[in-house]
């Protein structure tokens, strides 16, 4: 193999790692550091007077939830609710992602979107929802006359439960939502929407404590003192084009609401 080609596949080979979740280097033999024992004392100390081994172990001396609320409060506009998050280093998914992923659209529209969690282009260009999914969301509000890109009574803010990708696209665990929930909450007072939709079954759960995304959907609901209506997500939508007419249903459901309170 001629070096050229040696850079190349070395660099595919780490694309391919970065790929599956790969989020830090380590030396060629693993460390398992849970089974890691404290140092052997120093010469000149007796036996008798050693300590024993004990595995170290890092005590969890804090609560993420509570420093994520205090983090997430303190902020007083959305740029510094973002600084924050890009500051909260207890969600182990920050290391494995590129960007954070924060909002798009405009910040005061009426009708907020809440998504998953970024995917695979999301997490490259550091905008929520601009993958096949995201095309298929622009293409649903546009039907209903809003839109991202759009200003006053026809635009719309979107976010993600969490910002930052998770390893192979998997579903958030249960700890990460909760430690970003304070945030996400934040998110919505600062940009202050007059309604919120929640896309699939992990905003669902976020937001308003419940799954089953084919039972909630098209049911209005409240959270954070905000009108809340659940949809199907739009990749569930891509994967399973026969419920499109259920969305549909309910894009005229959200335009007839915001008709009415006009
Ligand atoms: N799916 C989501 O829920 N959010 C995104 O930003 C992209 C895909």
């Amino acid at each position: 193999m001629d070096s050229q080609l040696d850079w190349h596949a070395a660099r595919a080979a780490l694309e391919w790692q970065l790929e599956m979740g790969v989020t830090e280097a380590i030396s060629d033999t693993p460390i398992n550091r849970f089974e890691q024992v404290a140092p052997p004392p120093k010469a000149g100390v007796s036996a008798g007077a050693q300590a024993p081994a004990v595995p170290v172990q890092a005590a969890q001396t804090f609560d993420p939830v509570a420093e994520a609320e205090a983090a997430a409060n303190a902020a007083q506009d959305l740029p510094a609710l973002q600084a924050a998050m890009a500051a909260y280093p207890h969600c182990e998914l920050q290391k494995g992602a590129r960007n954070l992923v924060f909002c798009d659209g405009v910040a005061g529209a009426r009708v907020m979107i809440v998504g998953e969690a970024p995917g695979r282009d999301e997490d490259r260009i550091g905008k929520p929802f601009v993958g096949r999914a995201g095309q298929l969301l622009d293409r649903m509000l546009s039907a209903i006359d809003l839109g991202r890109d759009r200003e006053g009574a026809q635009a719309v803010y979107i976010t993600n439960v969490l910002p930052w990708r998770p390893p192979q696209n998997r579903d958030p665990k249960p700890d990460e939502m909760a430690m970003m929930l304070p945030f996400l909450k934040r998110h919505i007072a600062l940009a202050k929407p007059d309604l919120l939709v929640v896309m699939g079954n992990i905003s669902c759960q976020a937001l308003l404590g419940k799954r089953g995304i084919t039972r909630l959907r098209g049911q209005w609901d409240e959270a954070v003192g905000l009108p809340v209506l659940p949809m199907f997500h739009p990749a569930y939508l891509l994967r399973n084009p026969a419920a499109k007419r259920e969305a549909w249903a309910d894009l005229l459901d959200l335009q007839a609401r915001l008709n009415t309170k006009a």
